[in-house]
């Protein structure tokens, strides 16, 4: 009885600060959501990084491990000619073509979108993160020559005032414990009608995929972390952005069902490298089965990403 008391203890540890961080974080939502002004927006979620941010990051706010992560990152996360195109050529219709435009891929990762944005857009590209491990992936890539790479903390970028034309974010917001911070750094950064790109899978898009039906435990996870498309773009006003709009998109990501399967076997999000082993073990079996039962179902090709922008 009391070594099972004392081994469920941890268990039982993790869940309760999992209910306090996933508290936090809808109060602190519901708090800005109601504030009068940018201004106390901003006051406000000032004081929560800097009194809560501690105790949440303490309770298991757990960051994925992108020295872990990245030499399996490219093939995890393959993406298809088709939705490259689709990406750029959306990229391309909000910047215009304009070669040499400087542009900033913020979390650029190992270059996924900076490489193909340098390469068939012509825009003058530089890739910057806070992973070296990450970072070093995309060096080793041929055509990454065409990009200058920075290591770079979003929160506070070494970057001159009005030094780029545009900056794009690919799944980075979540990523980061002070959002906002990010959000403002990145119109500070833009020259004035410079414009901000943010592509992500929103909360309301991503809590019933099949990762999040299957394994449960990254929903936890991910409605601590991952703001609603409402919340990014009161994030871009606050900062400053005009004209913030936003449009969902959904894309096939998986040419077919096993794929999905494979994909996460390879655990293909952040969210599934930050699940114990017996939860990824469950969730992987659940998800092998209905992909079985269902092999014709739609829902398992597709998802949701948005891309939300605004003008400094
Ligand atoms: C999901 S990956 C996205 C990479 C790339 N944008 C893409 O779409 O393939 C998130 C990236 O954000 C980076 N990142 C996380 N927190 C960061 C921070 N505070 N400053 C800079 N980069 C950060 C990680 O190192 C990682 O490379």
């Amino acid at each position: 009885m009391y070594y099972a008391v004392i081994s469920l203890m941890p268990m039982f540890a993790e869940s309760c600060f999992e209910v306090v961080q996933v508290s936090l974080t809808v109060i602190k939502r519901g708090v800005l959501n109601g504030s009068r002004s940018t201004g106390q927006a901003r006051a406000i979620d000032r004081q929560f990084s800097r009194y809560l941010s501690p105790l949440v990051s303490f309770g298991g706010v757990k960051k994925a491990n992108y020295r872990r992560i990245a030499n399996t990152y490219d093939i995890a996360r393959s993406m298809s000619e088709e939705n490259l195109e689709l990406w750029l050529r959306l990229i391309s219709e909000k910047l215009g073509d304009h070669r040499n435009l400087k542009l900033l891929d913020l979390g650029c990762g190992t270059g996924r979108f900076s490489i193909p944005i340098a390469d068939r857009l012509g825009y003058s590209v530089t890739g910057a993160d806070e992973s070296s491990a990450m970072l070093r992936e995309a060096r080793k890539k041929d055509e990454g020559a065409q990009v200058k790479w920075d290591i770079q903390e979003a929160t506070s970028l070494s970057y001159p005032v009005e030094s780029f034309d545009a900056v794009f974010m690919s799944h980075l917001l979540h990523h980061v414990d002070e959002p906002l911070r990010v959000v403002e750094e990145c119109h500070r950064i833009l020259r004035p009608k410079g414009i901000l790109l943010d592509r992500y899978g929103a909360i309301e898009d991503i809590h019933d995929d099949p990762e999040h039906r299957f394994f449960p435990r990254i929903i936890e996870l991910d409605r601590a972390r991952t703001p609603t498309v409402e919340q990014v773009e009161k994030w871009f006003g606050t900062a400053g952005f005009k004209r913030v709009s936003s449009e969902t998109i959904e894309q096939r990501t998986f040419s077919y069902v096993e794929e999905r399967v494979k994909k996460a076997e390879l655990r293909h999000t952040s969210a599934l490298t930050l699940i114990s082993q017996s939860d990824f073990k469950q969730g992987l079996e659940a998800l092998r089965e209905y992909v079985s039962d269902n092999p014709d179902d739609p829902w398992l090709l597709n998802d949701r990403i948005t891309l939300t922008i605004g003008e400094r």
